[in-house]
């Protein structure tokens, strides 16, 4: 299987990274493509798409979005975002990265029925630092890629939380978050959760 480890922090040496290490330490059976979404959107944010679109319809911010689009995100089978927590939230750079992904959805781009067509049925698992512990601390953010997967039709199946906030520190939270991240690269695609709803079929006798 093919999956796109898409890293957010600038800090290549941080605890994001070093989950995104574990975890494809662990999908070693699998096609791992990691790419540092930090040098991929150098061409900037998202514009205002009729403003910067060329006659063709094609996004002329030049830089390696496209090619993330295409070579990285259409093809995998799986999504693992591995980022920091800024603020309760999602790093600028990830942001950008999900909503730039309007210019290759929208109808005016040339190519957007294969995007849109790719889009759905994916997993993805999120391996997430952050400096506090708190179990509310990230509730915005998992629910913001949670509505994500839901829209794009995806199926978010795991989190790893890993507490650390100097370089590597993730190595010493208790919980051991690195061999989490290394135990879903060789999981990812055995994970299931139930989600039922009115009319799936299931064994209600014991209530
Ligand atoms: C801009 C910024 C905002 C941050 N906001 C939070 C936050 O809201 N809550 C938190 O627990 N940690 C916060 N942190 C700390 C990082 O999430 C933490 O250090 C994390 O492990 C960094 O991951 P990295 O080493 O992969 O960059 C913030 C750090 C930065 C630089």
């Amino acid at each position: 299987m093919h999956i796109a480890l898409l890293t957010a922090s600038p800090r290549t040496d941080g605890n994001s990274r070093a989950l995104a290490a574990a975890f494809a330490d662990g999908a070693a059976d699998h096609t791992v493509t990691t790419v540092d979404l930090n040098t991929v959107t150098s061409g900037g944010f998202l514009r205002d798409c009729r403003l910067c679109r060329d006659a063709d319809g094609h996004c002329t911010i030049d830089d390696g979005y496209r090619d993330l689009v295409h070579d990285v995100l259409v093809p995998a089978d799986a999504i693992v975002l591995a980022t920091p927590l800024y603020f309760y939230g999602l790093p600028a750079v990830l942001k950008n990265v999900v909503d730039r992904l309007v210019c290759y959805l929208s109808a005016g781009y040339p190519r957007s029925a294969e995007v849109v067509a790719a889009m759905p049925g994916k997993r993805l698992a999120l391996l997430l630092s952050s400096e506090e512990d708190n179990p509310a601390l990230t509730t915005a953010l998992r629910t913001q890629v949670q509505q994500l997967c839901r829209y794009l039709r995806q199926d978010f199946v795991a989190v790893v939380h890993g507490v650390g906030n100097r370089r590597g520190e993730v190595a010493a939270d208790p919980r051991d978050p690195i061999a989490a991240a290394r135990d879903l690269g060789r999981t990812l695609f055995d994970v299931h959760h139930t989600d039922y709803l009115l009319d799936t079929p299931r064994d209600t006798a014991a209530w």
